[in-house]
């Protein structure tokens, strides 16, 4: 095994500084306030910071102003120097390379380091880190009994979501989230286990016996052949599949604060260790609106069944009783650039394997040209997003439906322990407790069981 671990992570850019003031008049009481409007970092984000609200009060003892902010649709909850995401523009980029530029040059791992390290690495700590990622992958044989134990009908996200969470109890170390060395250790073995809980999850789904890691193979390779191979020797992978999962693992790696990778920081903030922060994420994953939606795009597909059936479906998404699955973002309102690279794949991989006529193929792209050009989807600005095309993938290299989202998380760990990392370093973060806004009774006094109506 390699002693060389990889440079500590980057923190987050510089602090935010004071660019102007916003002037409050407090109509109920005729004061003034000002508050400081802050920038920070290369894309002049502006805020203010939600605790001056407080000093807004009519009275000394009152609480003071909140905000209230369901899903915190303008709420930043952190600082932060990983993604950056323009909806309007339709501009992701990671440490600031854009999302294009990455998923045609680099591998999974050189984005992994990235997003870990702030860096594009130099070959020898990208030659390390491939090599610790690579070592890392098997698991305790306690994880294969403990995975035997889900009925074989079992979804493999709940099987991924605990194993992921038993992880934890096989390093009880990581809780020594203080300790850099520990710290580091813990997201190697995220990212080297990660592919291996995947194929086995898929394994045991299918009733095929578990096939350990080959250390041999690159990243990709290592996981197809963990999920495919029989009883050949040496597995081969289809270099076709190898590329459109790169690409995939590429684009799924970050996407800032979204509710997965919050849930990892609001969980991560108790101090947790890594493994059960991470589980949070895969949780939050599987909802069909987020990471399950990939998922839902293939059913919603097998529902419609026949071309006929489209107009009475897009009939049904706009009186409200259907939702078009992989349609609309709440970052973006504009097109997915995710959405633009995985299109092309998509296609290199459809052509590949000559199933461009195969059927939900042609509805697939039946709804697309509607979607574009019908009014209600242009109105609100619904594009495809990465899930409308990255389903078809998915389903096109063989892997059943429910494994869609496995493979998102696979990725997306990378994200996560970027994530972590950073908010452990951050100073100014602390255990994450929104407010609330109590709308229940006041107080009343208890009523005996016999005396209520
Ligand atoms: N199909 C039909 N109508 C939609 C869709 C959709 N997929 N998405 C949004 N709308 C409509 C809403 O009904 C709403 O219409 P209204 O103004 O008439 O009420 C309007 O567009 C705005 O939608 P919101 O729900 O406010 O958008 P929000 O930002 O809250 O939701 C979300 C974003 C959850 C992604 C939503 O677009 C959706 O459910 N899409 C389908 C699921 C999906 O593909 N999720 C994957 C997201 S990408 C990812 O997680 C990797």
């Amino acid at each position: 095994m390699s002693t060389t671990l990889p440079a500590p992570p980057v923190s987050p850019t510089g602090e935010l500084r004071a660019t102007g003031t916003l002037d409050i008049k407090d109509s109920r009481t005729s004061k003034a306030y000002s508050i400081q409007i802050l920038e920070g970092g290369v894309e002049g984000d502006t805020a203010s910071r939600a605790m001056d609200l407080r000093q807004i009060k009519t009275a000394p003892e009152e609480f003071g102003l909140m905000t209230y902010d369901p899903a915190f649709m303008n709420t930043a909850s952190c600082k932060s120097a990983i993604t950056f995401i323009d909806g309007d523009k339709g501009i992701l980029r990671y440490r600031g390379y854009p999302i294009e530029q990455l998923a045609e040059k680099s591998t999974f791992l050189e984005v992994a380091w990235l997003l870990r390290n702030g860096e594009l690495p130099a070959q020898s700590e990208y030659d390390s880190w491939v090599h610790d990622i690579t070592y890392h992958t098997y698991v305790h044989e306690n994880i294969k009994t403990f995975l035997q134990g889900f009925r074989y009908d079992a979804h493999p996200m709940s099987m991924l979501c605990s194993t992921v969470a038993a992880l934890s109890s096989f390093y009880p170390e990581a809780k020594n989230i203080h300790d850099p060395v520990e710290r580091n250790i813990s997201i190697i073995r995220l990212l080297a286990k990660l592919p291996t809980l995947a194929a086995f999850c898929y394994r045991h789904i299918k009733g095929l016996p578990f096939i350990y890691p080959d250390n041999d193979l690159s990243y990709v390779e290592n996981f197809l052949s963990m999920v495919a191979r029989m009883s050949e020797p040496k597995y081969e992978a289809n270099p076709v599949f190898v590329k459109a999962l790169e690409i995939l693992f590429i684009l799924h790696a970050d996407h800032e604060q979204n509710c997965s990778t919050s849930a990892v920081r609001s969980v991560g903030s108790s101090h947790v260790d890594p493994y059960s922060a991470v589980a949070a994420g895969v949780a939050a994953l599987y909802g069909p609106l987020h990471g399950g939606a990939n998922e839902q795009v293939l059913r919603m597909l097998r529902r419609i069944e026949t071309k006929d059936n489209i107009p009475d479906f897009i009939k049904g998404v706009k009186d409200g009783n259907e939702r078009l699955m992989g349609f609309g973002h709440r970052v973006y309102k504009n097109y997915d650039p995710r959405a633009a690279v995985m299109r092309k794949s998509c296609h290199e991989v459809l052509d590949a394997l000559n199933k461009r006529e195969l059927p939900p193929l042609q509805l697939h792209g039946e709804l697309e040209r509607i979607a574009l050009e019908d009014e209600y989807f242009v109105e609100r600005k619904l594009y495809p997003n990465v899930d409308f095309y990255s389903g078809l993938i998915l389903e096109a290299i063989g892997f059943p439906t429910t494994m869609f989202t496995v493979l998102f998380a696979v990725a997306r760990t990378v994200g996560w322990v970027a994530q972590w990392i950073e908010m452990i370093e951050d100073p100014s973060q602390r255990i994450g407790r929104p407010r609330q806004l109590y709308m229940g009774p006041a107080q009343r006094a208890f009523v005996p069981i016999d005396q209520r109506k």
